[in-house]
């Protein structure tokens, strides 16, 4: 009998911990529906103590998910961290507490201040019986466990799960293992644990040497049966394992490895390009499996091979991961009601009348410019959309002159944080620069352009063109504007003004944050 492999996502908890790849609650709640599209077994919904807007985030993905999956929230081993998180699980289904620390000699010793390892696993135990007073289902992670001697982690993980632990997570949280030890770690742990043949035994790996997902299959040919992973592998420096490829390696490898999974990878083109595009964090075109180029075939001797038979050189059939492209395409002369469905089916309910009534007049100026409106489009239109519902700066007009031999010159009118509406004309050294000089001068927000690239949504010269810009705070904060128009020089104001918008939000946060009734504070980077 096959073994189940849970799915447990952390896009937006891991994921969202990629540099400049802050979402908004908004944001989080689209990804939410596509996760549960992809049918996911848990999804990892945040770490509620760090801010009230990770609590109250926390909350609306469980209420969102009801019982279709597992909410799990992050916390540390500190008691505080325990509490809040059960007050935002309240409302969950099926809530699941994800509490541990460190166990590697470089964390005890450095992290912890040589804390000792029985020190250490008195915590995990205090912690994971403090989350068992609230929930059921909770979940221990032993954190850079891929460097910790065997005996030791497998001393923590049979205390943890002798004190109540469901789910044991074995985390090579710094990306340094090599699959064939990991393996054999995970292997160790199933055969000297005792009682771990009654909890569910997690894999958490991350990219640093580019192995996440071998080293996560490496983990469920031992005994794993949770795989923790990201959409497009987002996460934490070099990322997390990517879903599609673990998933898709399940099932191509599933007689192997005694495995399979219930996720529905025709999602996995439409969850990668919805991530992306949120999260500003392109994915490059080789990417296995949600690459723009996974089935392109260029070489002549592939392309004949194709032709004759695509097994040849393809060991997946694109419309098996949703790559064949959208085959629905409305225009100008789709109505209210074809657009509407269409939203739906794309994951864009509960839109008020008065917010359709928008999104209507956003999507016919779209299709008079570009004719045919694909679900790529639609979903560049929703976030731009959503973009813009909380600005602070508003964009109200931009016009840019540039060629040869003219001087580049932008004149852009602005709404200023005071509501007053101001326009300037700046040049630069060519139109992107001038647009940058002209906002700059009047938003007045010190930052440093440090990213910038612009990506078709479709193909075709008519394509919608999205731009991602990164800019860096004086105090070394990353904050990432996506914007997009049929016009590039139109999605790259867009961009900017959106990454200062961002900027702007997260400062008076933290000024917020400050005055926190509750008392929280930020906890350290995990
Ligand atoms: O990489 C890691 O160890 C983590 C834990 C918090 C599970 O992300
Ligand atoms: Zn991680």
């Amino acid at each position: 009998m096959a073994r189940k492999i849970d799915i447990f996502d952390t896009t937006l908890r891991d994921g969202e911990q990629s540099p400049g790849a802050s979402m908004d609650a908004q944001e989080k709640l689209v990804i939410t529906r596509e996760l549960l599209r992809l049918g996911v077994d848990v999804i990892e919904a945040g770490f509620p103590v760090s801010s009230p807007g990770d609590f109250k985030s926390v909350q609306d993905i469980a209420k969102l998910c009801g019982d279709k999956c597992v909410v799990c929230g992050l916390t540390r081993a500190v008691e505080n961290d325990i509490d809040v998180c059960a007050d935002a699980l309240k409302v969950a289904e099926r809530p699941r507490i994800h509490t541990g620390l460190g166990v590697s000699p470089q964390h005890l010793k450095y992290k912890f201040r040589g804390m000792t390892l029985d020190e250490a696993i008195d915590r995990g135990v205090m912690a994971v019986k403090r989350a068992r007073k609230y929930v059921e289902d909770v979940e221990f992670y032993a954190e850079d466990a891929g460097r910790a001697p065997y005996e030791d982690l497998a001393k923590m993980i049979e205390a943890v799960i002798k004190a109540g632990a469901t789910v044991v997570n074995i985390p090579d949280t710094t990306g340094y293992s090599v699959p064939w030890e990991f393996g054999q770690r995970i292997n160790y742990l199933m055969e000297h644990v005792d009682g771990i043949e009654d909890v569910t035994v997690s894999v958490h790996c991350h990219n640093d040497l580019g192995m996440a997902t071998a080293l996560s299959l490496a983990g469920v040919m031992n005994g794993a049966t949770q795989v923790e992973c990201t959409i497009n592998g987002l996460g934490e420096r070099a990322g997390n394992t990517a879903m599609e490829e673990v998933v898709m390696a399940i099932k191509l490898h599933g007689d192997d490895l005694d495995a399979y999974t219930t996720i529905d990878p025709k999602e996995f083109t439409r969850a990668s390009k919805l991530v992306s595009g949120i999260s500003g964090v392109s994915v490059q075109p080789n990417k296995a499996i949600v690459g723009a180029n996974a089935f392109v075939h260029s070489s002549g001797i592939h392309q004949d091979g194709v032709i004759k038979n695509r097994s040849t050189y393809e060991i997946i059939a694109p419309e098996d991961v949703g790559a064949a492209g959208s085959k629905i395409v409305l225009t100008a002369r789709s109505g209210h009601h074809a657009l509407r469905q269409r939203l739906e089916e794309l994951g864009y309910s509960d839109l008020t009348d008065e917010r359709f009534e928008k999104i209507y007049a956003a999507f016919l100026e779209m299709a008079d410019r570009k004719n045919q409106v694909y679900d790529e489009d639609l979903h560049s239109l929703m976030s731009e959309q959503d973009r813009n519902k909380n600005a602070i700066y508003k964009l109200d007009a931009v016009q840019i002159s540039c060629g040869q031999p003219l001087i580049p010159t932008a004149t852009v009118t602005m709404t200023d944080a005071y509501g007053r509406t101001h326009t300037v004309s700046e040049y630069g050294v060519g139109p992107i620069d001038a647009m940058y000089n002209a906002v700059n001068k009047i938003v007045q927000e010190e930052n440093e352009l440090i990213e910038y690239t612009v990506q078709s949504v479709t193909r075709g010269v008519d394509a919608i063109g999205e731009v991602t810009m990164r800019i860096m705070a004086p105090n070394g904060d990353v904050f990432t504007g996506r914007g997009s128009d049929g016009d590039v020089t139109v999605s790259s104001t867009k961009a900017y003004v959106n990454a200062l918008n961002r900027m702007h939000a997260a400062q008076m946060q933290a000024k917020n944050r400050e005055k926190d009734k509750r008392g929280r504070t930020i906890p350290e980077h995990i």
